[in-house]
């Protein structure tokens, strides 16, 4: 029987990995390994959705608040865990009380907009601070279901990790780390042939 458009559709649903996995719900794995010490420390989670991940810092002592775009994540964040401060704003352009240079530790994933994402960052950060950034690798987006290149890694539609790194540092961080980890599907082990995740760290240099 030949497979139907929805069967199909459905099928792929399931099997294809996507950038976005890297970002379900929690703190990753590869994050919390990277994390410093937490107790006492300030940290700003931008993109934090429903809030699970944001939950899990201030569980390891942090003092955070969480920042996201959807008014809807925001309301279940706060009622998750009602000790954080949740700001609803854009990553791209952050609310004034949030640049006044007071956090340890940004995480974040990739902005849309770069350079205010990047000056966003700095403005943020107390000098000697540092910004995990982690986020789904933009070669995943170009590929098809059996991994082929089906768009341009230079279209305009995406980030590209030379325009993420070349953002940060003319922010004025510097770059201490930039990992490319393998996608992972269980379902399709030669994904792991591909990059799946982009995990980066960098420093706002002190004074
Ligand atoms: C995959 S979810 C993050 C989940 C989170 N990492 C966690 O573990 O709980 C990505 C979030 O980024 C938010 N987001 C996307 N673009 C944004 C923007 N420009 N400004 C603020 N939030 C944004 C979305 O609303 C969504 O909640």
């Amino acid at each position: 029987m030949e497979p139907t458009d929805d069967n199909r559709r459905m099928w792929d649903e399931v099997h294809r990995p996507r950038s976005d996995d890297a970002l379900a719900a929690g703190l990753p794995q590869v994050v919390e390994e990277r994390l410093p010490e937490l107790t006492g420390k300030h940290v700003l989670h931008l993109g934090c959705g429903t809030g699970e991940a944001t939950a899990e810092l201030a569980g390891l002592g942090a003092l955070v608040t969480g920042v996201d775009v959807s008014a809807e994540s925001v309301a279940a964040a706060r009622e998750r865990v009602p000790a954080v401060a949740f700001v609803q704003g854009e990553i791209n352009q952050l609310p004034v009380e949030l640049r006044r240079a007071r956090f340890d530790l940004v995480y974040t994933r990739v902005g849309d907009q770069l350079d205010a994402w990047a000056a966003g960052i700095v403005s943020a950060l107390r000098p000697g601070g540092e910004v995990i950034v982690h986020d789904g690798h933009p070669v995943l987006e170009c590929l098809d279901d059996t991994l082929h290149w089906r768009d341009s890694y230079f279209d305009e539609g995406h980030w590209t990790v030379g325009l993420v790194v070349t953002a940060l540092v003319e922010a004025g961080l510097v770059v201490r780390s930039l990992e490319e980890l393998p996608a992972d599907s269980q379902l399709l082990p030669q994904t792991r042939r591909v990059p799946g995740e982009l995990l980066l760290v960098a420093d706002k240099p002190q004074g």
